[in-house]
């Protein structure tokens, strides 16, 4: 084992004319707690979808636990432990959050079936549904409907459903994005609580959030890796200040 849960091999990506990702190499070591952080358009999403197969790449590989994976469908890459959550959310908006959740778990045991096929009264599936909404403290919110939570609490339904693949590599994309700061603990609580076997990685533009999750960042600009260092070395690189962090930033 070489210790990396993930990585990229020279992954390109153009929509058209657009050279969105542009020779990739990128490692997620086994357990990692790491940022992706850079300016709007730079290709963090873009990124997320190639590794997660929402986007094929143009050109490279995406290897998990070294295996490669560039041409399995979305589904596949999820039962071989890649889970995500996305910028903009993908939940079933009329469903309840318990049932997002218990279908999520469901899918996972192999269980999942039609949505209209009822899950009957698997105690197993409700316990661990339950867990995972006392986890992300969503239980007061368990029976309403997506659609008439506020933006924030949702994207903590989209942790929870990704918790629910029981993951080797979760992928979070702006997680905090729409939650009031005082819940950004619960963000930092629930990925410290994880198994430290699993590798997360973060992109967001909250940096208070960024620097108190991650032990390296890597800073992309303009679909390339500027650079890739810890906290301190990234806060303190006048090339990152410049493209992103801005002069007067102070860790
Ligand atoms: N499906 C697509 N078709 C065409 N262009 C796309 C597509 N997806 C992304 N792009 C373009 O690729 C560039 C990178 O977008 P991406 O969403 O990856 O950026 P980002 O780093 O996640 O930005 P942000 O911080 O705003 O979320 C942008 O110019 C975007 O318009
Ligand atoms: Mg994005």
């Amino acid at each position: 084992m070489s210790g990396v849960s993930l990585r990229t091999q020279d992954l390109h990506k153009s929509f058209g004319a657009l050279h969105v990702t542009q020779g990739i190499d990128f490692a997620l070591p086994q357990g990692a707690r790491q940022a992706l952080i850079g300016p709007n358009g730079a290709g963090k999403t873009t990124l997320l979808n190639l590794i997660t197969g929402v986007e094929q790449p143009s050109a490279g590989r995406i290897l998990l636990d070294e295996r490669d994976i560039t041409g399995l469908s979305e589904a596949q890459r999820s039962r071989a432990g890649l889970a995500r959550t996305f910028q903009i959310n993908q939940l079933f908006r009329a469903l309840s959050v318990f049932d997002n959740v218990r279908l999520a778990v469901a899918e996972r045991l192999g269980i999942g079936g039609s949505l209209l096929k009822p899950l009957g009264r698997r105690a197993d599936v409700t316990d661990e549904t339950l867990a995972l909404l006392e986890k992300l403290q969503l239980v007061p919110d368990a029976l309403k409907p997506i659609r008439e939570l506020p933006y924030g609490r949702q994207r903590l339904v989209e942790i929870a459903i990704a918790l629910a693949q029981q993951p080797r590599v979760l992928l979070l994309d702006e997680p905090a994005a729409g939650l009031p700061t005082s819940e950004h603990q619960l963000i930092l609580d629930v990925i410290a609580s994880l198994d430290t076997r699993i590798a997360v990685l973060m992109i967001d533009h909250d940096m208070d959030l960024v620097f108190r999750v991650a032990e390296r960042i890597t800073v992309l600009v303009a679909g390339a890796i500027l650079t890739e260092g810890t906290p301190a070395e990234i806060s303190a690189d006048s090339r990152v200040r410049t493209a992103y962090l801005g002069a007067d930033f102070d860790a």
